[in-house]
Formats: C-alpha cells, structure tokens, sequence
C-alpha cells in the first residue's frame, strides 16, 4: 500500500511524499547524528509520557541528548529510517528526490564488566513512532545493535524496563532477553 501526502505549490508544481510502506526493506538502520537530535528530542519526550506518564522537562532533555550526540565516550543512538521518495512535478518535467524519515530510535551507554573483561552496552531510550509499531522497527534496531556489538567485542547487551511497561518485556522477551535481576535506584539527587 502507498501513502500519498500531497503538497500543493504555485507555479504548476506539485510535491508527493510517497512511501512504499507494504516492504520493510525500506526501513533501515543508522547512527544518529546533530541532525536527528529534534526527533530524538521528541521521541524521548514522548517515550517518558506514554510509559511513566513523565512530562520530561524539554531543556533539560534537550541538553541530554546534545551532550550524548556530541560526545561518544557517554554512548551513542541509533535511528530507524523510513525511506521515503519525494516526487516534484511541474508542468515540463517530473523528478524522484530520496528523503528518509526517522521512525524509531535506542541510546547505548557502557558499563565496564570487570567479571568478563570486557565492555557491556545498555540500551536506553528505546521509542517507536507510534504509526510504525508492530512492523518489526526495534526488531531491526536490536539486530543491528547485536551485530555491532559483537563486531565490536562487546560482551553483552542488557536495559531495563519499567515494571508496568508490559508491551517492552514482551519486545525484549520475543527477541531472546530475559533477566534474573532487579535494578535499584536512589532518589533524583540532583534534587535538593
Ligand atoms: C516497545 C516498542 C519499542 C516495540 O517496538 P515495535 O517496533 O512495535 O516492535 P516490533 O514490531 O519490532 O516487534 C517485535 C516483537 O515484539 C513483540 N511485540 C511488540 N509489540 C508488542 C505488543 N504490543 N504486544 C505483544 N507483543 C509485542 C512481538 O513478538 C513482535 O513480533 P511480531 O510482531 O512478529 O509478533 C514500541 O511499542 C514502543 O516504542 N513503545 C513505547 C516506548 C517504550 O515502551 N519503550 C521501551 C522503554 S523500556
């Protein structure tokens, strides 16, 4: 099935976003960079509202996600990408221009396993634009993560979930994760 989302312009010319959503060869997996950081900004957003009913304070996340798309010694995110072709068409000529748009994303932070020798990567911050769930985004995210990571010597991957979020354990469980610890947490020490 194709979505068609028309624009209207002057000048006899016309643009279609047209997006060939029936095959997920079109979703495909990238490094974040500088440029992804408004919808990472507002998938954090959104991720902290819809599974804690958190409204995240929009500076502070913003500052977040800078610091960790500008320095990889804190992690790194990956972007799920939806490629989509953006056809102009004027009275003379018709053009196909590529145009990817971001659908999904996860942080990866480090942890030094001093049992295994080797680094461990957490998961963080995992979001799937809500009109592009159930059709295997984190599914492409986690395999291209767990390639990665093993290219990279990586020992082993863990996140953790809220406890209600019963859709992420079924996610993370359908892919293979399971876990025998609880994570405790302090109190937000940053708070006076
Ligand atoms: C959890 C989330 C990331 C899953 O993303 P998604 O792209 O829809 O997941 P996928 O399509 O790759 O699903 C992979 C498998 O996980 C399981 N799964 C995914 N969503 C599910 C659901 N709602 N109910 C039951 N199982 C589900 C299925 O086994 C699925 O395989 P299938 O569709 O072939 O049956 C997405 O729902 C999301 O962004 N939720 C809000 C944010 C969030 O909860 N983040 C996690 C914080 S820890």
């Amino acid at each position: 099935m194709a979505f068609y989302h028309p624009i209207a312009f002057e000048n006899c010319v016309s643009i279609n976003m047209v997006e060939k959503q029936s095959d997920p060869e079109n979703i495909f997996i990238r490094p974040a960079t500088l440029k992804d950081r408004d919808f990472i900004i507002e998938f954090n957003i959104a991720m902290a509202k819809e599974t804690e009913d958190i409204d995240l304070d929009r500076c502070i996340v913003t500052e977040g996600v800078d610091c960790l798309l500008k320095d990889p010694a804190k992690g790194h995110y990956y972007v799920a990408c939806m490629r989509k072709w953006r056809r102009s068409e004027s009275c003379s000529s018709s053009q196909e221009e590529e145009k990817d748009v971001v659908i999904g994303q996860l942080a990866i932070t480090f942890e030094w396993s001093d049992w295994r020798n080797s680094q461990m990567w957490w998961i963080q911050s995992v979001y799937v634009r809500m009109d592009y769930r159930r059709r295997g985004v984190f599914r492409k995210l986690f395999q291209h993560v767990q390639s990665e990571a093993r290219r990279q010597g990586v020992g082993m991957i863990r996140l953790y979930a809220d406890t209600g979020n019963e859709r992420a354990h079924q996610t993370y469980e359908s892919l293979g994760m399971s876990s025998h610890y609880k994570v405790y947490e302090t109190e937000n020490l940053a708070v006076e």
